[in-house]
């Protein structure tokens, strides 16, 4: 997510932000920028890259203004680049504006704009805000925004600079945190609260709707354009707690971010009125012609990959297969002009990713990456790239950015379908609703995370976990088993439930923990075969299964439950009590859980 932050008061602003911002680097970023008011001058300075490089930038220039915006880019839409980073500014520039979010609507408000003679400077979704606000700035700033904000759809944290009101900075959030910083004769508003903590620990969080217009002296916030109060919360946090928003771990903050990991990664992909998936970058007409499928990706990225398979040859009728990218670079594999390759990685940089592609792009027909990073080398590779909206992912470990490929997964499987004839708009519109049941879903889960903590520490001292699951949560087994390896080195093994009896079988006893992924469906009584075979052997069952399941508290040592949804989405909630159990199980042994011994966010070596 980017970084956003803004000042008003007597100090010196351009040193305000530019500290707010160094605060707000640990969110990850690719490029950052900064917008004063110096006398009725809108100033504006940016720069690629590290922030680093925006303060050399100003290192020679005296600004006295006492009112700014600054903002750290975490590119969605348009690779990192000067011209992309905020502040935007309009045409006039006498409005600039700081943005983190989504603006799902701005295509067709960018070609409105156009032709009323708007003209850009950047490829950013962002900036067309700037441009609305011109379109009426003429009833004052306030006016302006709220007029421009009756116009946008998607989620946003907005802070807005006019150089004609530069008394005041006006602030709007939907769905994208802001927070005021309330101080002496000075104010901040900011992504998060690390920003400003160092001068002031009297925080007001706004809520979705609010708008907000900071004053040196106060504020006042609007909410649908009636006035509300917000209430001061006192911050007791230090500044690493701030960074983790309170939690103990990146890890644990990312998998509280995994609903909207998912929300953000599924937004303005779909019209649920026409049953349609949009993928902006998707060539429609290369796409329908493919016949078969190969998915190249390693570790985490690999398991959505397996799980892509199940699903895309159940909805689509193509034959699909998954290879691990270590693999493939040294093979021959099949590839046809009639064959599509997607490309699965969150860094978007994993050599071995990387060089499989190479080994087979100029035989393949299409090609598909989807990167979490946007710039990143796969992002640039590959014919197309549908980018994961997880936002910075700093714990080694993957979660928020598993759960958001398989968000971009399951939209692409059933649009491949849909393309195919293979799935009707009732069936569309079906699966669409249940996808959009997964980020509540996923909140519940997150919210009985004692319960799995419990489990933890009740199974941590355990040496060996088997993990097991059938069909489609199969790869599920595999996710859960190599997040307990990486994050706890406890040795534990992802297998097929019915590979059980043709080996595993035969380290069952009562020391070794069997973690089945076993929500009611179609092969619940083979598992419950399994589970029994395993409980004759005095082994250990914990189970993961639909809420409810009332009966496999009679077999299993211990549940994990997950909300009730049609079979083929259990994926999507299974992962997450497992990211849990390995996250808790982690933290019980003592060990540095955001970066574990030997392992790297990004695999960039052999
Ligand atoms: C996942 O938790 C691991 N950190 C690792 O297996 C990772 O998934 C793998 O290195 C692939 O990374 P990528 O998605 O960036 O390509």
């Amino acid at each position: 997510m980017c970084g956003i932050i803004g000042y008003i008061g007597r100090e010196n602003a351009a040193e305000r932000v530019i500290y707010g911002l160094k605060k707000l680097e640990y969110r990850g970023y690719d490029s950052s920028g900064i917008s004063l008011v110096e006398g009725s001058k809108l100033l504006r300075y940016r720069a690629k890259g590290r922030l680093e490089n925006l303060v050399s930038a100003l290192k020679n220039i005296r600004l006295h203004g006492t009112t700014a915006i600054g903002h750290t880019r975490w590119a969605t839409h348009g690779k990192p680049s000067d011209e992309n980073a905020h502040p935007h500014t309009d045409c006039t520039g006498k409005i600039t504006i700081i943005h983190n979010g989504i603006i799902e609507n701005y295509y067709e408000i960018k070609q409105m704009l156009l032709k009323r003679g708007h003209k850009f400077t950047s490829e950013t979704d962002s900036e067309i805000f700037a441009h609305l606000i011109e379109e009426n700035i003429g009833k004052g700033v306030e006016k302006a925004v709220q007029a421009a904000l009756k116009k946008i759809r998607g989620m946003y944290a907005m802070v807005i600079l006019h150089a004609g009101e530069p008394d005041k900075i006006v602030a709007a959030r939907k769905g994208s945190p802001l927070v005021l910083g309330i101080g002496k004769n000075e104010n901040f508003i900011a992504s998060d609260v690390p920003s400003f903590l160092k001068y002031t620990k009297k925080a007001v969080f706004l809520e979705d709707d609010d708008m907000a217009v900071i004053t040196k002296q106060g504020y006042t916030v609007l909410n649908n354009g009636k006035k509300v109060s917000r209430k001061i919360t006192h911050i007791k946090w230090n500044d690493s707690q701030a960074e983790k928003n309170g939690y103990p771990h990146y890890m644990l903050k990312e998998i509280g971010e995994e609903p909207q990991a998912f929300e953000d990664t599924i937004i303005g992909r779909f019209d649920s009125d026409r049953a349609k998936i949009l993928f902006e970058t998707v060539n429609d007409a290369r796409l329908r012609k493919m016949k078969n499928v190969r998915i190249i990706a390693c570790g985490t990225s690999y398991h959505a990959a397996y799980t892509t398979k199940y699903l895309m040859e159940k909805y689509s009728g193509l034959n699909v297969s998954v290879d691990i990218g270590s693999e493939i670079r040294y093979a021959a594999p099949a590839v046809t002009k009639d064959t599509l390759i997607i490309i699965i990685s969150q860094s978007g940089e994993t050599i071995d990713t990387i060089a499989a592609f190479n080994n087979i792009k100029k035989r393949a027909g299409y090609s598909i990456a989807v990167v979490n990073v946007v710039g990143s080398t796969l992002s640039r590779e590959l014919d197309s790239v549908i980018y994961t909206h997880a936002g910075p992912e700093i714990g080694v470990a993957a979660t928020k950015t598993f759960i958001s490929q398989l968000a971009v997964l399951y939209l692409l499987s059933f649009h491949i379908a849909s393309l195919k004839g293979r799935m009707s708009r009732k069936k569309i519109r079906s699966a669409l609703k249940s996808l959009r049941k997964i980020p509540g879903y996923i909140k519940e889960i997150i919210k009985e995370r004692k319960k799995i903590e419990k489990i933890g520490a009740k199974y941590s001292r355990h040496r060996d976990f088997l993990y097991y699951g059938r069909n489609i949560n199969y790869p599920i087994a595999l996710e859960g088993a190599l997040k307990l390896k990486e994050i706890s080195y406890i040795h534990a093994e992802g297998y097929p439930a019915g590979e059980m009896k043709h080996g595993p079988i035969a380290l069952v006893d009562d020391k070794v923990p069997n973690v089945f992924i076993a929500p009611v469906n179609a092969l619940y009584e083979k598992i419950i075969n399994n589970i029994e075979e395993i409980r004759a052997r005095d082994g250990i069952i914990i189970a993961v299964t639909n809420r409810s399941n009332k009966t496999m508290k009679n077999y299993a040592d211990d549940v994990i439950y997950i909300p009730d949804i049609d079979e083929d989405f259990y994926p999507l909630l299974a992962a997450v009590p497992l990211h849990l159990l390995a996250y808790y199980i982690g933290v019980k042994k003592g060990i540095d859980v955001d970066k574990p011994r030997n392992l790297a966010k990004s695999v960039t070596v052999e």
